[in-house]
């Protein structure tokens, strides 16, 4: 007894109109920011967004503090494009106030200036970001034949879904090794009822018969159209309805099954239309207390060119998903690892599926070979299968009654997956996040065990680029996952970042220092001890992420391994025959699987070399490692927090970054989502796959070398001297400037006995980062830099503001030389339309040509790269710091004509 489709709406549409009180944007008519505020602050957020002509809209999101703000745009702003956005002018100029305590100001406006800029934690401007139309549709697949087993499961299990047969994902009757192998599962009565999974894509037709009764509306949202519903609209937005069918597809006359077919799916529509950081941030929290998995099939340009990571927002929304998603278990977010394996691209450049909060999914195909389009990288987890060798993945189309037989990419191999882990979770739901990443690297089945691309990690496991720790097989998954004990919290041990050759990389994302890079390669060495395992209540690894600052003439030729002190070792970056790009590597973060449940105590060695190409050079001037993994003690877990600023090389001082008031003012970002999909040729589903080549061959040699062997040259390479701490250049000399530079201070809090406080508690705290960082025998300087210099107008700043350290955060002996390089809004070097990004800008792809190509884009089919590069925009995102830097032959400024 179904009840008509339009009464079924009327029912559904009550409820979504009031699950989102999210209100329509209006670009054309008002310039729109993000602003975070300090709830603690001197400030209320009223009172700050009156003095800069704000009003507020809503919350960002699931967000706290984050609000989003807009004001009326003037008719002339629209002509002055090329100057700073004008609230983040007045926020410079009242940080600027207060930094001079202008004399000429009154004490009034003085006291305003301070509470507001010390209250506002972070601004961004937001802007739409262009959509990308996608060529024409791809090849039909060969005719796929009916055979017996498909029809055997289809009948004891009253399957009638027409095209069921032809799914041969779900049942393989030709290569019955190389499936999802769920069917036993649905035998048991497994079938994914109380999950909802949400398809954060183009849209998804909930008017489809094969989707309507399992569509949860509540979890739905358009941040295209900012509608209730996903409705797809575009000729081409099909792509969300075909993953949803993967997933959730009803079991009944329609179509095909999806491999949870009594789950709930919901859609939450990005990628048809312009959206902003806010858009996305919200969209990947979008009804998370009720979505259990968002299943992500985009991602940077799959050219192998790009290089991009989620800006400080998205960061921040998907770490709010993992920390409170579900009920506290955490958000399950799987990434697709791109298509752009032909062009050299890895999954290695893009900071989506590098994240440790992503379970990052690759394709194999129908015969369980490794499709040429599928990305490889370190952080792989899983194969789930797609198109290749032949034939597509059949699922449910956009349309009343109709199937697609052309879908494939990694784009629905990450549905696939996310249609198991819908099976695990309807079983165990209080499973968290990393219990599900356990479950992939435990129960992961290897395919093609003459792959030379396999390994066999330090844990015993077989680990490849290509398949991660094997295919995902649905079966071995729910039934580890019934009998799973779930793992203890996540803890984690972050390293100070090492400087080799006094490299730097500041504020602007000027890089110096650091040491030529050869062919041999240039490699350094941290040692992690069991003491620093204790003293963080780190018991077993995990993931391992990795931050390098390597500059580079050819982006392309530079390759990174990490070798443990097993003699494991990641491949992190390989060759890029297209990546032209100078920028390098500004403080980029890699991640690797690869370590996990490797014993990490001893020496960890980085290598970096390049092709040793005629004119093409660069340095590698610093690096860093974060081990992640599960607590010693579990009542001693903290949480992790999203630090404003990672990049700088050496990196701000602690105390600099948590008592710092001066708000962060980042740039609009503004990159463009290309549709579905760049970079997957048409033939994504006809061609055979392989099984007979490594993903990388990093030189110098194939053979991994021992740990003696690098630790032996590693020493050679790298003086000793650059790997101790430097002296205490003392802080008394900056006490002076501060007293005369910030006699305003004094006068209008009268706080001489405060500061003396507040100084004592700073020695403390130095002393005792210093102690911590001496054991992990890094060099750091900030160490010695007075949190006011690095802090100053950049305002890198952090979470639990004390007032006393409020009153640091603010003084600067640098003002003049701010005023010289001109880095405060509105001076006219500051190129960026939005005024000082440097938080997005830095991971960004910085080099204008490919930044234009590095839409976030799809993946599932063909796309013509022209066409798509000629309907995305450039963006001020773009412009981010490092590519505005000053002139002077500095990386940034050769690409322009690189490229
Ligand atoms: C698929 O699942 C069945 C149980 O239904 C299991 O016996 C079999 O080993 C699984 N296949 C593979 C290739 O693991
Ligand atoms: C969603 O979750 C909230 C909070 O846990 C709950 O109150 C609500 O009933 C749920 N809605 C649905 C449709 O399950
Ligand atoms: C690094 O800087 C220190 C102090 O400025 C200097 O003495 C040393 O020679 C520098 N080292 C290199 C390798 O440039």
């Amino acid at each position: 007894m179904r009840l008509p489709l339009p009464l079924v709406l009327l029912l559904l549409l009550p409820p979504c109109a009031l699950s989102s009180g999210m209100a329509k944007r209006s670009y054309s008519t008002h310039d729109y920011y993000v602003l975070e505020h300090r709830p603690l602050g001197h400030a209320s957020l009223d009172e700050c967004v009156s003095r800069l002509g704000l009003e507020v809209i809503e919350q960002v999101g699931e967000l706290d503090n984050h609000w989003l703000v807009r004001r009326r745009k003037a008719a002339r702003d629209v002509s002055a494009r090329t100057t700073a956005d004008p609230v983040v002018e007045l926020l410079q100029s009242l940080r600027q106030q207060v930094q001079r305590g202008s004399t000429h100001a009154r004490s009034e406006d003085l006291a305003v200036a301070w509470r507001v800029s010390s209250s506002i934690k972070y601004l961004e401007p937001q802007a739409p970001r262009q959509r990308v139309k996608r060529a024409p549709p791809p090849v039909r697949p060969g005719d796929g034949d009916v055979k017996s087993n498909a029809r055997e499961v289809a009948s004891r299990l009253g399957i009638q879904d027409p095209t069921f047969t032809k799914q041969w994902h779900l049942v393989n009757d030709e290569n019955p090794e190389h499936m999802m192998n769920v069917s036993g599962l649905w035998e048991e009565g497994i079938t994914g009822s109380g999950v909802i999974s949400a398809l954060v894509d183009d849209g998804l037709d909930y008017n489809s018969d094969d989707l309507a009764a399992n569509f949860f509306a509540e979890g739905s949202y358009d941040f295209n159209d900012h509608e209730d519903l996903p409705t797809p609209k575009l000729f081409d937005d099909h792509h969300g309805t075909r993953c949803a069918g993967q997933i959730g597809a009803v079991k009944n006359d329609v179509c095909g099954v999806g491999i949870a077919y009594d789950s709930k799916v919901a859609g939450i529509r990005i990628l048809s239309g312009p959206i902003s950081d806010v858009d996305e941030a919200a969209s990947l929290n979008y009804g998370y207390h009720n979505t259990s998995i968002y299943s992500c099939s985009w991602g940077p340009a799959d050219d192998g060119r790009s290089m991009e990571a989620p800006g400080y927002l998205i960061e921040k929304a998907v770490l709010n998903g993992i920390q409170n998603g579900r009920g506290g278990k955490g958000s399950v977010y799987v990434f697709a690892s791109g298509n752009g394996a032909q062009h050299d691209d890895q999954c290695n450049f893009d900071g989506y599926t590098n994240s440790i909060y992503s379970i990052t999914v690759a394709a194999v195909d129908f015969k369980g070979l490794h499709p040429y389009y599928s990305e490889a990288c370190a952080a792989n987890m899983v194969v789930a299968y797609s198109s290749g060798s032949g034939n597509n993945i059949v699922t449910t189309d956009v349309g009343k009654n109709k199937c697609a037989t052309t879908h494939g990419g990694t784009s629905a191999a990450a549905p696939n997956a996310v249609g198991v882990f819908a099976l695990a979770l309807s079983v165990r739901p209080e499973l968290t996040w990393r219990d599900l990443q356990h479950l992939c690297v435990k129960t992961a089945e290897m395919i093609n065990p003459e792959d030379p691309d396999w390994e066999t990690t330090a844990a015993g496991r077989p680990f490849s680029y290509k398949y991660g720790f094997g295919r995902l097989d649905g079966y071995s998954y729910v039934k580890a996952a019934q009998a799973w004990e779930p793992i203890k919290p996540q803890a984690w041990l972050e390293i100070q970042p090492v400087q080799i050759e006094n490299g730097t990389m500041d504020i602007l994302g000027t890089m110096s220092g650091g040491a030529p890079i050869t062919t041999d390669g240039v490699k350094n060495i941290i040692t992690i001890t069991q003491d620093m395992l204790a003293q963080n209540n780190l018991e077993k690894l995990e993931h391992i992420t990795i931050r390098v600052w390597i500059s580079h003439t050819r982006r392309g030729d530079v390759e990174v391994e990490l070798v443990s002190p097993n003699g494991i070792k990641s491949v992190l970056a390989a060759r890029r025959r297209y990546d032209a790009t100078n920028t390098g590597f500004p403080g980029w973060r890699f991640m690797t699987v690869k370590h996990w449940d490797e014993n990490p105590v001893g020496d960890w060695t980085i290598r970096v070399n390049d092709q040793g190409s005629e004119g093409e050079f660069g340095n590698f001037l610093g690096w860093t490692m974060t081990l992640w993994g599960s607590t010693i003690d579990a009542s001693k877990a903290k949480l992790y927090e999203v630090p404003v600023v990672e990049n700088l090389l050496p990196p701000p001082h602690e105390d600099a970054v948590t008592t710092t008031t001066t708000p962060v003012v980042a740039t609009a970002t503004t990159k463009s989502y290309a549709k579905p999909t760049s970079h997957l040729p048409t033939d994504h589903g006809s061609v055979e796959g392989e099984a007979t080549k490594p993903a990388f061959t990093n030189k110098p040699g194939g053979a991994t070398p021992t740990a003696q062997d690098d630790a032996a040259e590693a020493t050679e390479t790298i003086p000793s001297e650059s790997i101790t701490p430097t002296p205490d250049e003392g802080w008394f000399p900056d006490m002076d400037n501060l007293v005369s530079n910030q006699k305003w201070f004094f006068g209008a809090v009268g706080a001489v006995a405060v500061f003396g406080l507040s100084a004592g508690i700073f020695f403390w705290r130095r002393a005792v980062n210093r102690r911590r960082r001496a054991q992990y025998s890094t060099l750091s300087m900030g160490d010695d830099v007075p949190m006011s210099s690095v802090a100053r107008d950049r305002g890198v700043s952090g979470q639990g503001t004390k007032e006393l350290y409020d009153a640091f955060g603010e003084v600067s002996d640098d003002d003049d030389v701010d005023e010289e390089t001109g880095l405060t809004g509105g001076r006219p070097q500051d190129r960026s339309p939005g005024g000082l990004g440097f938080h997005s800008g830095f991971l960004d792809d910085d080099d204008p040509q490919s930044a234009r190509a590095t839409q976030t884009s799809y993946r599932d089919e063909p796309e013509d790269n022209d066409r798509l590069r000629s309907h995305s925009t450039s963006s001020s995102r773009v412009e981010s710091p490092s590519s505005s830097g000053t002139g002077d032959g500095s990386w940034e400024h050769a690409s322009q004509q690189l490229r």
